[in-house]
């Protein structure tokens, strides 16, 4: 049974006073039944780590670099993330990709280099709309865990997250039928690569304008285990709409 995962991505929003969403989030929900994460630009991962201690909200960054120190100015080391407080980093998101060059060997690396600082991972994979009209979703995705997961993937360290990028921040989803499809070779391939007893706990999470409204309907969805949140995560109440669905899900499939 894999436990529904929750995460939030602030992506390049938050400033000390958003804090009080996440207090008001851990009053809202102080014993979730599944696993919250909130990712935080690197500027709030030390406050936001007191403001989630003793609670069930764990804190991640949204990036790190291969290095584990060294003249690269303006980057920050999984090292570093997990001294500031982080137990978990986003690795490979389309728009680190997209704007920073970060191709399938370097988010391997990266994600390697989360793993030795102790930190969980989540990996993102995902096509570009023109990949999906031209039919090569599965083709896209199948190259990107091939090339950006690492060997050593277990349970205890690594989620995958499939985000469409024509889904992120467009207020736009696949359907249940095409979010189920891709889950489903997500899932297999990983089975293939790691072998079934270690892939059938990987967490695999929906990511792209998961919002209250749909969440239910998402997390419903077969080898759906949880979602990668951005815009929605960022209201206390919005997120915490999206767990309270998350723990109706997993009481479901009981
Ligand atoms: P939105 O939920 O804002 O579409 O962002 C999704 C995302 O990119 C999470 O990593």
């Amino acid at each position: 049974m894999r436990r529904k995962l929750i995460a939030g991505n602030w992506k390049m929003h938050g400033l000390g006073a958003d804090l009080a969403e996440v207090r008001a989030l851990i009053a809202a929900h102080p014993a979730p039944a599944c696993e919250v994460a909130i990712c935080a630009p690197a500027t709030l991962i030390h406050r936001l780590a007191q403001a989630c201690a003793d609670s069930a909200v764990a804190v991640g960054g949204q990036t790190c670099h291969i290095a584990v120190a060294g003249a690269h100015t303006g980057d920050i080391s999984a090292a570093m993330l997990a001294d500031a407080g982080a137990q978990w980093v986003i690795v490979g998101h389309s728009e680190r990709r997209a704007d920073h060059g970060e191709t399938d060997a370097i988010v391997a690396t990266q994600c390697r280099a989360a793993w030795d600082a102790g930190l969980f991972a989540i990996l993102c994979v995902g096509e570009t709309e023109a990949e999906r009209d031209a039919g090569r979703t599965l083709d896209v995705v199948g190259r990107q865990l091939a090339n950006s997961v690492p060997d050593g993937a277990t349970p205890h360290r690594l989620a995958i997250a499939y985000e469409p990028v024509w889904a992120i921040g467009t207020g736009r989803t696949p359907t249940a039928d095409q979010i189920a499809e891709v889950h489903r070779f997500i899932r297999a391939e990983i089975n293939a690569r790691i072998g079934a007893a270690g892939g059938q706990g990987i967490r695999i999470l929906y990511g792209g304008s998961m919002k209250p409204a749909n969440a239910a309907d998402i997390l419903a969805i077969a080898d759906v285990d949880g979602g990668l949140i951005g815009g929605a995560s960022l209201k206390a109440d919005d997120l915490g709409a999206i767990v309270v669905a998350a723990e109706a899900a997993a009481q479901a499939r009981i």
